[in-house]
């Protein structure tokens, strides 16, 4: 990862990154800060950051915040990133003028906007060098739009000219400005001291009495400086989200985007539209994903997997050449390799399933170890327990492992068999190669290679159904 721009001409420049996230949102009527809303798994505002800290070292990187600032602040934090808060948020240009003592050691500042994550740090590498090669005070990244609604529109000063006499936000368009296709990204390179000696000319006479940044390519034109466009190809990484609508969509892009980027590195991934998978989400080559699929957060999946449908896999890491049949949850949790799981095994939090080991239906585990071989493979739950290798779980085995107050701990060593419908209550163990009958209750410790029986004995009483009858 380059920490520094590494374009000519740029690079003899001091260069900071600014990101824009101080704004409530309005338009997602949400409690929560816009930039906090999640894309691809993660706050838009982290995807921005990340982008960023491909150019910049975090140090140079100010995340401008205000509406609910300290949220945001502790949301991203762990980027190391520098924070500026403008306590009143009135507009996108007061939001620079706020960070104008940060700035001021740099030569050359690229704004970014906290709510536009598709952004890549290649076509923000462009922007910093055309800014740089075309001598601009103020360049901004253009695209065209086929429905430009809602976005600034871009007024060039000739057709074929980069140079721009004005921004005009959809508001205050004119029916023939609306017409205009090329739109303002909102992501901009400026020249810092050309920047900082004429944002006091911004005016707030407009629709929302803010200052907007948009406004400087009037402002910076008519005191004769430089003003200019690069419009980029790739249109869809200007995608901003001020509406629901909007964040879905970008969501929606950024996770197909997601699934190419893994079938490009070997893995299969059938009906990508219905699979959800996050961003920082691994998958080693010759993975088969079935259709609806959640893969989120922190997961890692081996090579060689089959990913079975309607699975929702969450920080685990699985091995390669597992099985997980269709309709598994599973968080925080570890599966070795050539191990079986499902349909329908849920697996809570510090599950740990060894190599070649099989969960079978609606088996629920929760802090378990579970060994090599070993099986539990129909109706059972197994919690705060360790269980050997080669080890079999009867259908319906339940540990008891909570009086109420606390939790205790099972022990299964290897080899056990332990027969269907056993309850084992814990605190207790189950020594090496023993056996549990089935239908056991077992409350006490069971010693190395012997049987337990903890049921009552079988009674029938003969000729009993026609005594009752002849009775009535
Ligand atoms: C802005 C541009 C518009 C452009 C569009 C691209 C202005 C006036 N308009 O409109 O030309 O087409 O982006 O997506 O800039 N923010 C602050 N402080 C504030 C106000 C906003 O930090 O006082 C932040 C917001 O949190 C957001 C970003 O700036 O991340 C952009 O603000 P937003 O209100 O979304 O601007 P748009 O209406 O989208
Ligand atoms: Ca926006």
């Amino acid at each position: 990862m380059s920490k520094t721009i590494p374009r000519s001409g740029v690079r003899t420049q001091r260069v900071a990154i600014a990101i824009m996230a101080a704004g409530k949102g309005t338009r997602l009527k949400s409690k929560h800060p816009k930039v906090l809303h999640e894309v691809g798994g993660k706050p838009i505002l982290s995807h921005v950051i990340e982008t960023a800290s491909k150019l910049v070292p975090a140090s140079d990187i100010f995340v401008i915040i205000g509406h609910e600032a300290e949220l945001v602040r502790a949301a991203v934090g762990d980027s190391g990133v520098q924070f500026v808060v403008q306590g009143e948020q009135r507009g996108t240009g007061h939001a620079l003028m706020v960070a104008k003592e940060s700035l001021a050691p740099y030569d050359q500042v690229i704004v970014l906007s906290g709510d536009a994550p598709l952004i890549t740090s290649e076509t923000i590498d462009k922007l910093s060098a055309f800014h740089a090669s075309q001598k601009a005070a103020m360049t901004l990244l253009s695209a065209d739009l086929d429905d430009p609604t809602g976005y600034g529109r871009v007024i060039r000063k000739g057709r074929k000219s980069a140079d721009v006499r004005a921004i005009v936000e959809e508001k205050a368009t004119n029916a023939q400005q609306k017409k205009i296709r090329e739109i303002n990204s909102g992501f901009y390179a400026f020249s810092v001291p050309t920047l900082y000696k004429h944002i006091g000319s911004l005016k707030t006479d407009n629709a929302h009495r803010e200052y907007y940044l948009t406004d400087m390519a009037a402002v910076l034109g008519n005191a004769k400086q430089r003003v200019v466009a690069m419009k980029t190809p790739s249109s869809a990484e200007v995608l901003g989200s001020n509406k629901r609508a909007e964040i879905v969509e970008v969501d929606a892009r950024m996770r197909l985007a997601k699934c190419l980027k893994l079938m490009d590195e070997g893995v299969t991934i059938f009906y990508p539209q219905t699979c959800v998978i996050d961003s920082d989400v691994e998958v080693g080559a010759d993975t088969v994903i079935e259709p609806f699929v959640q893969l989120r957060g922190k997961t890692k999946v081996g090579a060689d997997c089959r990913i079975r449908s309607y699975s929702v896999i969450n920080n685990t890491e699985i091995g390669d050449e597992v099985v997980v049949l269709p309709g598994c949850v599973m968080d925080d949790s570890r599966i070795a390799r050539k191990a079986t799981i499902g349909p329908y095994s849920r697996l809570r939090p510090g599950s740990d399933i060894g190599e070649g080991a099989h969960l079978g239906n609606f088996v629920e585990t929760k802090k378990i170890k579970l060994g090599k071989g070993s099986k539990a493979n129909h109706l059972t739950y197994l919690g705060d327990t360790e269980i050997g290798d080669g080890v079999n779980v009867g259908a319906g085995t339940i540990t008891c492992n909570y009086d109420g107050v606390h939790k205790h701990k099972t022990v299964i060593e290897d080899g056990v068999f332990v027969g269907s419908d056993s309850t084992l209550v814990a605190p207790v163990r189950i020594g090496k190669g023993a056996y549990i009958a089935a239908a056991s209750c077992i409350t006490e410790d069971v010693p190395a290679d012997s049987l337990a029986l903890g049921r009552a004995r079988q009674t029938v009483k003969e000729g009993w159904v026609n005594a009752k009858k002849s009775k009535k």
